[in-house]
């Protein structure tokens, strides 16, 4: 595209600037403490929308956060693409483990960003990826080169699981109509391997509570007598799974798709490297659903894992005591095809099953989300990859993911058209833990293939 290339060298320091002011704004949709500031992170958002030249911005206010809408209607004779980000994001937590403040974003050189990383939270997930978006728009209207309509919609509570966001996507079909939907909020196999991200997890969180006496106990003088709550809670816990690392819920796999040899043969063609997994993570065997490869069992195999324990006493120093109540917080990760609902309520049935006498359990869900998976033969994803064949000299390979964006299953559900996931990201970006960070390389990267894959939509739009 003209003048691409001179857009990125002569505005590097400014596109990096400017996503610094956002990435400064603590926008931890979780945290009530931090409210004003996603409110901020909002209007940041929007006026930047019209600085990069959406004819009309709104900021659309919900029972939660503002979505951001912003449009730029060119002709009504062209196709339209829908962008969808988020300007939310996780907590800093743990705190501590940061070498430097979450929201004082820096750069930082790394072994493999020797060009350097943005450092912050929110630096990939997903400020850094949806502000490439911002950006390429920017390029494709100052340079006279936007041959479509666009349409972007930036929510502030992707993080907790956007309740709002499906009653705005229903009500405004309309609005929100278009030919296919862009997203960058997932990550490519490697930096010299881009791949499109062709499947998501559904997703079902729920939280236990095992109660057992009526008060703590002196762990003396009722130990062995009574059902000690987070004894019984690590039993259930432990007997989830059996000695394969199958999930024990009955009915759990019933609507699990099994792949064809053929797919899963085709799988297994993606480069990986067990050694640099293993390397990167600092262990010394992986783990998982006997029967399947690694990459397998984080992409089209559903999970059970326990994402926070705990109960009794923790402080310094040891407390003799029986707790009355033990809790947890359980997600599964699941496949499409799978019910988020249906999944919810057989854990609570068979969790509350395998309860013994001396104790209750109370099941509450928290949020949930259906699975997604695209094929790849369509017109989003041949653009898709055509431009990323521009930008990075080989074909992208299209891969399923491990993580959830669940409102994508109801984006194709209410608007009828594919998604298409380009995301940038890379596993070792560390996006919800300590020092995320966004390499330089990924966001020039993404704002240069953005305006190709627009061009080449439209381009193959015309031909159908
Ligand atoms: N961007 C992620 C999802 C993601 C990351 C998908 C990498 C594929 C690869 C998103 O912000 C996220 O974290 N989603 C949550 C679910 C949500 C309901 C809280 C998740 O996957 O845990
Ligand atoms: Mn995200
Ligand atoms: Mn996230």
């Amino acid at each position: 595209m003209d003048s691409l290339r001179s857009f990125l060298d002569t505005n590097k320091d400014r596109l990096v600037n400017e996503l610094f002011e956002l990435l400064k704004i603590p926008s931890v949709s979780a945290d009530s403490a931090y409210s004003s500031d996603v409110f901020k992170a909002a209007n940041f958002v929007a006026s930047s929308l019209k600085t990069a030249g959406c004819d009309s911005v709104e900021i659309c206010q919900t029972k939660g956060f503002p979505i951001i809408y912003g449009e730029k209607l060119i002709d009504p004779i062209l196709p339209t693409i829908l962008v969808y980000g988020h300007y939310d994001v996780q907590p800093a937590d743990p705190i501590d483990l940061w070498d430097a403040p979450a929201f004082e974003p820096i750069i930082k050189k790394t072994d493999l960003h020797p060009e350097g990383a943005i450092f912050a939270r929110g630096a990939c997930d997903d400020k850094g990826q949806m502000y490439m978006h911002v950006k390429a728009l920017e390029f494709m209207t100052s340079t006279g080169q936007l041959p479509c309509n666009v349409k972007f919609m930036i929510e502030g509570e992707e993080e907790v699981g956007s309740d709002n966001l499906t009653d705005f996507v229903k009500n405004n079909t309309t609005k929100l109509k278009n030919d296919v939907i862009l997203i960058s909020d997932t990550g490519m196999i490697a930096k010299d391997t881009p791949s499109i991200t062709t499947g998501l997890r559904g997703l079902s969180y729920v939280e236990v509570e095992v109660t057992g006496p009526n008060r703590d106990l002196h762990s003396g003088i009722y130990g062995g007598a009574v059902a000690n709550p987070i004894n019984v809670l690590a039993k259930m816990i432990a007997s989830l799974h059996d000695k394969n690392n199958h999930i024990t819920i009955p009915g759990f796999y019933d609507k699990v798709e099994d792949l064809s040899n053929q797919e899963r043969a085709e799988m297994a063609k993606a480069p990986f490297s067990i050694e640099a997994y293993k390397d990167a993570l600092k262990i010394n065997a992986v783990y998982g659903e006997k029967g399947y490869t690694t990459n397998e069992r984080n992409s089209i195999r559903p999970t059970l894992d326990v994402n926070g324990i705990w109960g009794g006493y923790t402080g310094e120093g040891a407390k003799t005591v029986i707790a009355s109540k033990a809790h947890a917080k359980i997600s599964m990760r699941l496949v499409p095809n799978q019910d988020c609902h249906d999944i919810t309520s057989l854990f609570k049935s068979h969790f509350e099953s395998i309860a013994p006498e001396g104790v209750t359990v109370k099941v509450t869900p928290h949020h949930g989300g259906q699975g997604y998976v695209t094929p790849i033969n369509n017109v989003g994803y041949k653009a898709a990859s055509m431009a990323y064949k521009d930008t990075f000299g080989k074909s992208p390979i299209p891969q399923r993911g491990g993580g959830s964006i669940p409102i994508v299953a109801l984006f194709e559900k209410e608007l009828k058209s594919k998604t298409i996931l380009m995301g940038f990201g890379l596993d070792s970006d560390a996006i919800h833990s300590p020092n995320e960070h966004f390499g330089l390389f990924n966001y020039f990267k993404g704002i240069e293939t953005i305006p190709l894959f627009y061009k080449y939509f439209v381009e193959l739009q015309s031909k159908m």
